[in-house]
């Protein structure tokens, strides 16, 4: 990681207003907002923890689907956005509080998604994640996140080095894998962003 968690915490404090305006701005954003929610696709008395779920762009638009959505982010400004937002929409399945990816301070899931969070997370810090998150007991896991499909271009939109960590592709198959998931499915939705999708049970693995 390559700032600490209390930093990072203070940065998206900052920037919480204006996050969503910020962020919808970029088709490949939006995309992978599109492809998390059409992949989590949470029955109705299933349980989703959203990790890393910021303003809840992904924790509010499982909501109408699922029994019960959780949201965990270590930014309480990001959180009190987000609390906002399902007031406003009369949503009340959903409750947001303070988690980590490694400690994501919840019991048990049956999905778990995490859109554009992850990467702020050093490649073993993530394989500690993945862990913790299969400890969870999902069937189904969705990442989607800035992560390497070519070489890394910090030109290119998405990847900031100084902030940001992101993995590549084959590193977080090999992790997922290596945690009982299988891969069922890698949307490529930009060279450095992209979805996966990893399942348990999809081929016995469990
Ligand atoms: C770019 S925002 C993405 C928010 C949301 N998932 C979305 O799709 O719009 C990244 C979020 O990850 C959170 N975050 C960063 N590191 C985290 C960690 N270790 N555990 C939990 N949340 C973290 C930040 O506070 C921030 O709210």
């Amino acid at each position: 990681m390559k700032r600490t968690l209390e930093e990072h915490a203070a940065r998206f404090d900052d920037v919480a207003g204006e996050y969503d305006d910020s962020q919808n701005d970029t088709g490949e954003y939006r995309a992978c907002v599109s492809l998390v929610v059409e992949h989590a696709d949470p029955g109705p008395d299933e349980t989703v923890v959203d990790l890393g779920t910021g303003t809840g762009a992904i924790a509010l638009a499982l909501a109408d689907e699922a029994g019960e959505v959780v949201g965990r982010d270590i930014s309480e400004g990001m959180m009190e956005r987000a609390r906002e937002k399902a007031d406003s929409q009369g949503i009340d399945n959903v409750a947001f509080g303070e988690g980590r990816f490694r400690e994501p301070n919840v019991d048990s899931a049956d999905v778990v998604v995490s859109n554009f969070a992850m990467h702020h997370l050093g490649d073993e810090e993530k394989r500690e994640a993945i862990e913790a998150i299969a400890g969870l007991g999902p069937r189904k896991f969705v990442l989607g996140d800035v992560m390497f499909f070519g070489e890394p271009d910090p030109d290119e939109p998405f990847y900031s080095p100084e902030v940001d960590d992101p993995s590549t592709v084959g590193h977080l198959a090999d992790a997922l894998t290596d945690a009982g998931f299988a891969l069922t499915a890698v949307e490529r939705v930009h060279d450095q962003v992209g979805v996966l999708v990893a399942e348990r049970g999809a081929s016995g693995n469990e």
